[in-house]
């Protein structure tokens, strides 16, 4: 017999070249559930990879002056060196533009054009360029795209469409059929609500307005829409319609997606369509957790306020991160991102509980025993509470980890850990040091905290791999001691144990200091700082080093709490959207300003204003308290330069 298989998968990223903490965030949250799962015997795989086609990645690469291919080459390195940073155990990483994930697509598309799943009409309809979804008028909001809230634009083209409507009722007998399928529940009834009883439109799943993706192998004017395309990566990756792989029967269907919210509808209603039009088994569970924000908004690297997962490793290490991040949020809900935060969660947790408790302990077997406890140990029923806990931990923790509850999981092994911090304060081993005669009570209480070491540390493997590793060295257990099924006994260790003192894991952090040293650093926005922007004097001499190049305004909006500023999306012809923050909120409505053509003086450094980063400064013109921003005709193009 075979082990059991486990299917897992992160979304596959669109190749920007600044992944930010909260793409991380569902990496980890993935690797943490592959390590468990490996942990507990299972024959895992885990997948995550890249989504490389689309005109958005052709728009940058022909902007960057490069071929898309070189253009998505080059970050996707970038994209492996971040997961590798961040100790991610990924078993596969799929790239939309693998030959084989192509040819899979080809003939995906071609069987079910075949069987009249595809069929040839023509669409019209409102296009969001950067999230490359087409929607219908009663979805946008406000006129624009309902998921990033930026412009659409009337776009008709031939075009292939997928019979989605046709699968409606399916769907919604599957989802009663299997109420787990989509997790938390919440996001199950927006799905139902708001795109399956308002009537489930074909979809339309080729395009001919560029040609960077998978091209339909017997109609070579249309590429094949980017999210049949991305979705099928699920099952491609394990050799579906290719020779590459060949443990589709292994692992398909998958245990989980985990995915963020905003692609549950993609995961929940396109996705199983697909699979049922294929006539294959559906996942277990699409998991849509929450977004990281920063002071509230969505962490995105358009609007510029993007934490830097690199930049935190390098100061905090690999496992702080990826403990508070598991630790701070629940894995369904929004969490919102400070510094503040992390410091604490570190020092608190990390540095103070659990670091404290092992240091203490090897640092006392050491004194009292020399590094190694003596077999006679004499126990006492005031050990039990903390033996029952411990040896309880297991059991909890799996409850929690079934759930995808890394918060409550966490919160449960961290309990363990301060009460066996609590343990040393009442059984008191430095008064029991004194007396010779106690010696052998207090070996059993040592004892007694290696052993919730080897529990507490095991458990947090998934989550800290190093960190946990290095407590087993210093505990001083053997790899067999540190495995899953002991993790549910107590007195696993011999009973003359030796340790090896080893470094503090977590170093204590000085709030303040660090607060003042990040806030110059480029990874975090400053939390406060002034309204205004202040443009630096400059002499007649240095004007010709002022760059004042011509943007377009892609979108504008408030910024929330300022009365002055405006935010705007910019279109600087670099192939990059520019953010920059402006006070002219008296004088304008956002909305007037969108598709305007505007100059922005583009070289001096970024600033940032009420938490958010402005990239340069919009030139207008004021007299007596009128202002006007300065806007050019429409035919000047975004990147051209005053001169
Ligand atoms: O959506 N907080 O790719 P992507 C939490 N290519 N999660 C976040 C986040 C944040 N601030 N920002 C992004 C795509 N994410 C498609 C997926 S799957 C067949 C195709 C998450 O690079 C986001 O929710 O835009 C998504 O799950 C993942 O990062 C990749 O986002
Ligand atoms: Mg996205």
């Amino acid at each position: 017999m075979g082990r059991k298989s486990f299917y897992i998968t992160t979304p596959i990223y669109y190749p920007s070249d600044k992944l930010h903490i909260g793409h991380t965030y569902c990496t980890v949250a993935t690797d943490a559930m592959a390590r468990y799962k490996r942990m507990q015997g299972y024959d895992v795989m885990f997948l995550t990879g890249t989504d490389e086609h689309g005109q958005k990645i052709q728009q940058k690469a022909e902007a960057a002056g490069v071929t898309p291919q070189q253009y998505v080459d080059h970050i996707v390195d970038g994209i492996k060196d971040l997961w590798k940073l961040m100790n991610i155990s990924n078993d596969r990483f799929i790239r939309t533009t693998d030959d084989y994930h192509v040819e899979s697509i080809k003939k995906i598309f071609r069987k079910l054009y075949e069987q009249g799943d595809i069929y040839k009409g023509s669409y019209k309809g409102k296009y969001c360029t950067p999230c490359e979804s087409f929607w219908t008028e009663s979805q946008l909001v406000d006129g624009k795209c309902p998921d990033c809230g930026r412009e659409v634009v009337d776009a008709e083209e031939e075009a292939y469409f997928f019979r989605l409507s046709k699968y409606a009722d399916r769907l919604v007998a599957y989802y009663e059929a299997h109420p787990n399928f989509l997790e938390p529940p919440s996001r199950l009834n927006e799905m139902v609500n708001n795109f399956i009883k308002p009537g489930l439109e074909d979809l339309c799943v080729s395009r001919t307005s560029f040609d960077w993706g998978v091209q339909v192998d017997f109609d070579a004017k249309h590429v094949v829409y980017v999210w049949i395309d991305a979705l099928s990566n699920y099952i491609t990756a394990l050799g579906y319609g290719n020779e590459k792989y060949h443990d589709f029967e292994k692992y398909w269907p998958a245990q989980v997606h985990f995915v963020g919210k905003e692609i549950v509808r993609f995961h929940s209603i396109i996705w199983p369509a697909m699979l049922m039009a294929l006539d294959l088994p559906l996942p277990g569970q699409v998991y849509g957790h929450g977004w990281l924000k920063f002071d509230g908004d969505k962490m995105s690297k358009s609007k510029g306020n993007v934490v830097d997962p690199v930049v935190l490793v390098n100061r905090y290490g690999v496992d702080a991160l990826r403990y508070f991040l598991l630790r701070e949020f629940p894995f369904g809900s929004d969490g919102n991102f400070t510094n503040e935060a992390l410091i604490s969660r570190i020092n608190a947790d990390l540095a103070n509980d659990l670091g404290n408790l092992l240091s203490r302990t090897v640092a006392m077997v050491g004194k009292y025993f020399g590094g190694q406890l003596p077999a006679e140990q004499k126990s006492d029923p005031m050990d039990n509470a903390l033996l029952t806990m411990a040896k309880e931990l297991r059991g909890k923790y799996e409850e929690q980890m079934e759930k995808y509850a890394f918060q409550n999981a966490l919160i449960e092994v961290f309990k363990v850990i301060s009460r066996a911090n609590k343990y040393i304060d009442e059984t008191a081993p430095w008064v029991l040091a004194k007396e010779e005669e106690n010696k052998p009570r207090l070996a059993a209480v040592l004892y007694n905290l290696l052993e919730c070491l080897r529990i507490t540390s095991s458990l947090l493997t998934p989550f800290m791999p190093d960190t946990a590793e290095k407590s087993r060295v210093q505990i001083g257990a053997s790899e067999e001691e540190f495995t899953w099924e002991k993790a549910a006994q107590f007195g696993v260790l011999p009973k003359d144990t030796a340790v090896q003192k080893g470094d503090a894991l977590f170093p204590r952090i000085d709030m303040e200091k660090e607060l003042a040293q990040l806030a110059q650093t480029s990874g975090t926005p400053a939390q406060e700082e002034k309204e205004e922007p202040v443009a630096p004097p400059i002499t007649i001499d240095e004007f010709s080093k002022v760059e004042m190049t011509v943007c377009k305004v892609l979108a504008c909006e408030n910024v929330p709490k300022s009365e002055k500023l405006l935010k705007f999306q910019l279109d600087d012809g670099s192939g990059q959207t520019r953010q920059i923050l402006s006070g002219i909120a008296k004088y304008y409505k956002p909305e007037e300003l969108v598709g305007k053509t505007v100059v922005a003086c583009t070289n001096l450094p970024p600033r940032k204003m009420m938490g958010q980063l402005s990239n340069g400064m919009l030139l207008s013109a004021e007299k007596d308290g009128q202002l006007n921003l300065v806007m050019l005709e429409d035919k000047v193009p975004a990147g051209a330069k005053l001169c």
